[in-house]
């Protein structure tokens, strides 16, 4: 079915977990423990190419892309050797992208204007246009953005700020045919998607949520920016409305993100929630967990992991065809999808593990919400055991 050629803007951890992700599914030789979708709409990992890559710091300008994944500050977790790739990183747009809480850790560079990148994307025949710029790089975003819709690319909005949601850039990659998706990006498994799912468990078992909070620590760049109150607010706004607190008045809501260098690429959260149980009686829920950041960070909020945006992207990008495209094959059984792929039966029966055709023939084609009505109705464990496997935890 052809490759699926992919550039990064913003060589950051998350780029080194996807780089390193597609690296590690690509070889594996034990099964796709920890991936959701062994192949989506035909595509398998192996198919995912990387062709361009911009950055401004002149750690990363420069380096092939498989060596400026491990440039500081990057501080995200090697789980993979990355060969050689080809592909130099290119110096970008500034604009937005170094904040005040960075500026001090990045020599930044950003020379080149909206045309190099252009010109950039055509020639390296870049098919999908991923962004990982940091928190608050909005004005940044939006330049790379319009970069992809000239060079004729798929746009996947990996950060909080608002473009895939925004009516105007829709309307834009509608009208060129061309798939966005976003935006920012939820965890495999964490503190957002655990929040989420008891908050929409208490609902369904008749608690009303009166106050919660989740107060999140870690030493990555991603925790560094969200010490800026102005760049934070776009990420409070999607964590917000993650854990169910959009329908709370604003007081009874808290986000909160602490950095804290020596976590490094770490990540612990801590979760309340206080609720009014039968007869108004109170109720009181804590939860701490502690996971490896960048990895996990592979899924958009739309419901499907950035290495399956980045092939469904490539997929529409081709046929032309137009719209909002949700990254979710609710409506493809797993064995569908594992048959038209042609996978060994070792992957068929680990894809049907962790895919639970059961689950997803019940969810509704299209759903933007990340875990289905019934994966929620049980008492709390099971919701969150039923949502791992989901997510492709093993
Ligand atoms: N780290 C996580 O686990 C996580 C979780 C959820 C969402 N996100 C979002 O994903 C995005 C990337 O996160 P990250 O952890 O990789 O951040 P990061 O700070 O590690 O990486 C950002 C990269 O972008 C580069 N950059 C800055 N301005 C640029 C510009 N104008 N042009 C090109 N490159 C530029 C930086 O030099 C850096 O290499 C952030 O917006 C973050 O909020 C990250």
């Amino acid at each position: 079915m052809g490759t699926v050629n992919v550039g990064v803007i913003g060589v950051g951890n998350c780029a080194s977990s996807l780089v390193q992700g597609v690296e590690y599914y690509s070889n594996a030789t034990g099964g796709p423990a920890g991936l959701t979708h062994a192949v989506c709409a035909g595509y398998a990992v192996s198919d995912v190419r990387f062709t361009s890559a911009f950055d401004v710091n002149v750690s990363k300008i420069g380096r092939d892309l498989s060596e400026a994944i491990w440039a500081e500050p990057n501080n995200a977790l090697k789980f993979a050797d990355v060969p050689h790739l080809g592909v130099p990183v290119r110096e970008g747009i500034l604009s937005d992208g170094v904040g005040h809480s960075a500026v001090d850790r990045i020599d930044a560079h950003g020379r080149a204007t909206l045309d190099d990148v252009v010109e950039h994307l055509k020639r390296t025949d870049t098919h999908v246009v991923v962004n990982f710029l940091p928190v608050g790089s909005h004005r940044a975003s939006e330049l790379y953005a319009e970069a992809a819709l000239r060079a004729g690319c798929a746009f996947v909005n990996c950060i909080p700020s608002v473009i895939a949601r925004s009516a105007d850039w829709s309307r834009k990659f509608a009208n060129a045919s061309l798939p966005l998706i976003g935006d920012d990006l939820k965890s495999q498994f964490g503190a957002t998607l655990v929040h989420h799912a008891l908050v929409d468990v208490l609902a369904r078992n008749g608690v009303q949520l009166r106050n919660t909070y989740q107060i999140v620590s870690g030493g990555n760049m991603d925790f560094l920016n969200m010490q800026d109150p102005e760049r934070v607010k776009s990420k409070k706004t999607t964590k917000v409305q993650g854990f169910g607190g959009a329908e709370l008045p604003a007081e009874s809501v808290h986000f909160g993100a602490e950095y804290v260098p020596f976590l490094k690429d770490r990540k612990i959260a801590f979760i309340r929630l206080e609720g009014e149980a039968f007869g108004g009686t109170p109720l009181e829920l804590e939860l701490r967990m502690c996971v490896e950041d960048s990895p996990q960070r592979r899924r958009q909020r739309t419901g499907c992991g950035s290495i399956h945006e980045v092939r469904d992207g490539s997929r529409d990008s081709r046929r032309r065809r137009s719209g909002f495209v949700v990254a979710y094959e609710g409506n493809t059984s797993a064995h569908e999808r594992v048959r038209r792929a042609g996978r060994t039966e070792r992957h068929d029966r680990r894809s049907r593990q962790s895919m639970s055709p059961s689950l997803l023939k019940r969810r509704p084609p299209n759903d933007s919400s990340f875990l289905p009505p019934e994966a929620a109705a049980g008492i709390g464990w099971r919701a969150v055991r039923r949502s791992a496997l989901l997510n492709g935890a093993v």
